[in-house]
């Protein structure tokens, strides 16, 4: 099955191939296609939605939606093979971390994104079907899985994240960089010195951009040229005509601007907004610089790729990746005897052979400090450690370490004052009058649930079967195998919950 794609409508054609495609006519922008996206993303292998005839917008102004929710989808986005499982796949993402390295775009002349293009007084954004996604927003947003591209003004290197755009006005939208984010600092550091920042958003691009929009590079690396590798070739761009930034030669709709110093024009309200929380964030809204958009180039027919966050919604299926590239973080970090990583959210779960007084708590404040940055920008709100016995991605097995091995005033551990997002719902009304440009920071906990090292010894045995005595049992007792008593892992005949299943 092809895994490499040169553009948006290719990957939705491989999508169709598969039968994972269903189209819409005739939905409403205002909250029908957030809607539809919820309720079939909250479901079973969410199939991609390609919505046209979208109300109030010419035929061809097209929408997609979960374009990356299934497993085949988030494999072909990632350039996985579809079938590697188990040990193979960990082996394959292992080999690929360690052969990673830069493959810089590749600059072009003619690109289907200058089908046509607009700018100065001709750019009028309208002609875009911009969904209010959630109830409680605070208007339609046409941005809501963009790449967006910016350039840092010191050392230089493009950097791509994804950073939602609620529509204000015919060359005006907002851009929500959350505090920390690469895209936040770099615009920052042109606002420092009174400039206005170049910016380059794509609405919709061919999916491995978003996969790098969402990888949270170090400092200084680009993901541009990492998803080169990844998908195993150049990305083809061009040179914008405004900003100089490069554009995704296959772009379906770019919007070429500048974020404006709020000395320039002032800042806007955006907002509210459902958040990848799982939460509306300030309700009304909150200041924020806007994008004045100087050109707009789009394709004929375009497909603006939609992703909002919804509770119980996954938009990135990633995981696998995340958790491999943490485990990987971990190991280049010096740390040795790490079984798994579950999980590798704000609720992680690491799993390790102990061996030495402390090898756990150090693991845990390297994961506290939010520099394994691969995939995973922040620290866990909530970390659990335990011993290398328990599967870290079986919610059971986890649950059961933390309510039979810990001693609560001993093995929470408090860390305060973290980085965590900036629309989080736990930080109190009066901590959020801080403006949001500011950002917060919170409380993470730590659940040590292994075995406490200095007596590990002593612990009380599982009451488990040996290894050795279940496979003789389930070698001379047949109906074992037969009735499905015997699950997968046959060293612990567990079968496994996953725990995001279960969160
Ligand atoms: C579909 C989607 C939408 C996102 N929207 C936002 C957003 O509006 N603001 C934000 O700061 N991060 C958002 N993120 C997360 C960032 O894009 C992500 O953490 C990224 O790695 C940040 O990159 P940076 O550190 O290079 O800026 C979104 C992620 C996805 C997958």
């Amino acid at each position: 099955m092809q895994t490499r794609f040169d553009d948006l409508r290719q990957f939705i054609a491989q999508a169709e191939e598969l039968g994972e495609v269903e189209h819409i006519t005739g939905a409403d922008p205002y909250l029908e296609i957030g809607a539809l996206f919820a309720i079939n993303g909250q479901g079973p292998n969410p199939k991609l939605l390609l919505f046209d005839e979208i109300k109030g917008y010419p035929k061809g102004f097209r929408i997609c939606t979960n374009v990356i929710a299934s497993k085949a989808r988030g494999r072909m986005a990632q350039n996985i093979p579809v079938d590697l499982e188990g040990k193979e796949l960990e082996a394959f993402l292992t080999k690929r971390m360690d052969e990673k390295r830069p493959v810089p775009p590749e600059y072009v002349e003619t690109a289907p994104i200058l089908d046509n293009v607009l700018e100065g007084d001709r750019v009028d954004l309208s002609i875009f079907p911009a969904p209010t996604w959630h109830e409680l927003d605070g208007g339609p947003y046409v941005g809501c899985c963009s790449a967006v591209i910016t350039r840092d003004p010191y050392n230089g290197f493009v950097n791509i994240g994804s950073y939602r755009s609620q529509l204000f006005d015919r060359n005006h939208v907002g851009l929500h960089t959350a505090h920390g984010h690469h895209g936040q600092i770099i615009r920052d550091h042109w606002f420092e010195q009174g400039l206005d920042c170049p910016v380059v958003i794509s609405l919709g691009q061919e999916p491995s951009l978003l996969v790098a929009s969402n990888s949270g590079e170090p400092w200084g690396v680009s993901e541009l040229e990492m998803i080169g590798f990844i998908r195993g070739a150049p990305v083809p761009v061009i040179k914008g005509r405004v900003t100089d930034l490069p554009i995704p030669a296959g772009s379906e709709v770019v919007l070429e601007g500048f974020i404006m110093h709020p000395d320039h024009e002032p800042m806007r309200v955006e907002g509210a907004f459902g958040e990848a929380s799982g939460y509306y964030s300030h309700i009304g809204g909150h200041a924020a610089p806007v994008v004045r958009v100087d050109a707009v180039y789009y394709r004929n027919d375009p497909i603006i790729n939609g992703e909002p966050p919804y509770k119980g919604v996954s938009r990135d299926g990633s995981s696998i990746r995340s958790s491999a590239e943490i485990m990987r973080e971990l190991k280049r970090a010096g740390f040795h005897d790490i079984r798994g990583v579950g999980n590798a959210g704000p609720f992680m779960v690491v799993s390790i052979h102990q061996m030495y007084a402390g090898h756990a708590k150090r693991v845990a404040d390297f994961l506290m400090s939010g520099v394994n940055a691969a995939g995973q920008n922040r620290p866990p709100r909530m970390l659990v450690l335990v011993d290398d016995d328990i599967d870290p991605n079986d919610a059971r097995e986890v649950f059961w370490a933390i309510s039979s091995r810990i001693d609560p005033a001993e093995s929470v551990h408090i860390y305060r004052n973290m980085w965590i997002g900036p629309t989080a719902p736990r930080p109190t009304p009066q901590q959020k009058e801080v403006p949001l440009e500011h950002g917060l920071t919170l409380s993470s906990m730590l659940i040590d649930a292994t075995r406490p090292f200095a007596w590990k010894d002593e612990f009380p045995p599982v009451n488990d079967l040996s290894p050795s005595l279940r496979q003789k049992m389930i070698d001379k007792w047949e109906f074992l195998t037969r009735n499905g008593s015997v699950g997968r892992d046959v060293r612990r005949g567990a079968t496994t919950a996953n725990l995001r299943d279960a969160m």
